[in-house]
Order: C-alpha cells, then structure tokens, then sequence
C-alpha cells in the first residue's frame, strides 16, 4: 500500500506513535468517515472537464501529496491528515465556478477579475460546508492568508491563520510554480521555486512550516512530490 493509496490514505508507519490517538470505537468510526471524505472530494471533479488548459483534480492531488508529507514531519494526528487531504484537493474547487475567459485567461488578470477570483475561497467553503469536516473547510477558506497579514480574504496574520492551511499555503505555491502552466511558457525550476518558499519564509508562509518544507525537499522531496 502506497502512502497516498485513496482508501486508506495513511500508512501507520508514517504516524509517530506518540501522537496516536486512543482506538475507541466511536474515533475508528470517525477515521472512516474522513477516509471516505477523501474519495468524495476527488469525485467531485468527476463531472468537470479536463480541459487541455489544466487538470484540476491533478492540482488537488499533487499539493495534497506535500501537504501530507510536511504533516507527517509536523507529527499531525491521523485525524488531522486526513482533513488536510480533504482540504488540500478541494482548495480550489470555487474556482470552477468562474467563467473560462477568467479560470484560463492568457494574461493579466485586470483588477475586477482579480477581485472575482478572490471570492473562490469563499464560494468553495459555502460549496463544500455541508460535505465535509470544518477542519477541511478551514483550508478551502484560509489558504490565501499570508503569514504576515498580507494575504486575503481576512488578512490574518500568523498563528491566527489555521494551522493546516498555513502547510495547504506553501503546498499550493511551490506545486503552482513548478507544474506546468499553459500561461507560461518558461517552466520554473524546482530548487528555483523552493528557494522562493524559503525567502518568503516569515512573509508569505510559516517560517515553521517553510523549515519543514526546505529539509523535505532537500532530502529528495522534490522526487517523491513529482510522483503520481
Ligand atoms: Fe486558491
């Protein structure tokens, strides 16, 4: 079974054993539930095209895939792997609901559609609200907010930005860098974007998650991110 296998997402021997939670009954359940949380997330992009533009679930999957590598090295519980996942696929999925000519623009977003954009954090949580966890949703509606204030929609600053969106924050940025992009011609390299995450780290992102970041990817995660 792969770390990343969509039935049962998380193999135990990536879970310290320190921070397993106790195994009632009622917290198995709840696991179950989550697990199942994750195929429902994926299914919906089931009905979305994949345009030769962009493959969204792929976006999804692959900041998922760092995501939970930095939440395994930040000793998170199951549970909360769980909703990172969750949250990590779907953090975009208001997005979808904007018109083509913005979703794919070739070229400068102007101020309006900029703006428009913005909103995706919150049409995604009031999308996805009554499917899944608050923790899940959490990631959908906080990961713009940049570590120093400067981000979007509340503007919140540091530890005041949930913790599974502050890793959601450096997944999302670094993986948006290195895929390929039909607006860009010149592709980024990895170690250029992961240098970029560095230099943010205390601005855009948690200085504490960038360090997580920086020796995930200095130990070859570069590699094992790129994998599908
Ligand atoms: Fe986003």
């Amino acid at each position: 079974m792969s770390l990343f296998d969509s039935t049962h997402p998380y193999n135990m021997q990536y879970i310290p054993s320190s921070i397993a939670r106790k195994k009632d009954v009622s917290h198995e359940s709840y696991l179950d539930k989550l697990r199942k949380d994750v195929i429902a997330a994926k299914s919906l992009f089931s009905n979305r095209k994949v345009t030769a533009k962009f493959n969204e679930l792929q976006h999804g999957e692959f900041v998922a895939r760092i995501s939970l590598t930095i939440g395994v090295a930040a000793g998170l519980s199951q549970e909360e792997l769980l909703h990172l996942h969750v949250g990590s696929i779907i953090h975009d999925i208001g997005k979808y609901d904007l018109p083509e000519s913005i979703l794919y623009k070739d070229g400068l977003l102007t101020c309006e559609e900029y703006e428009l954009v913005k909103q995706h954090v919150i049409s995604g949580s009031i999308k996805t609200s009554s499917i899944f966890d608050p923790n899940a949703i959490q990631i959908v509606v906080y990961h713009h907010e940049h570590y120093n204030g400067s981000g979007y929609m509340r503007g919140l600053k540091g530890e005041g930005i949930p913790y599974l969106a502050r890793i959601v924050t450096v997944a999302d940025v670094y993986s948006a860098m290195v895929e390929k992009r039909y607006y860009r011609q010149e592709t980024i390299l990895e170690t250029d974007a992961a240098s970029f995450v560095s230099d943010q780290s205390g601005a855009i992102f948690d200085p504490y998650i960038v360090k997580l970041f920086t020796s995930l990817f200095d130990a070859g995660g570069a590699k094992q991110w790129m994998k599908v």
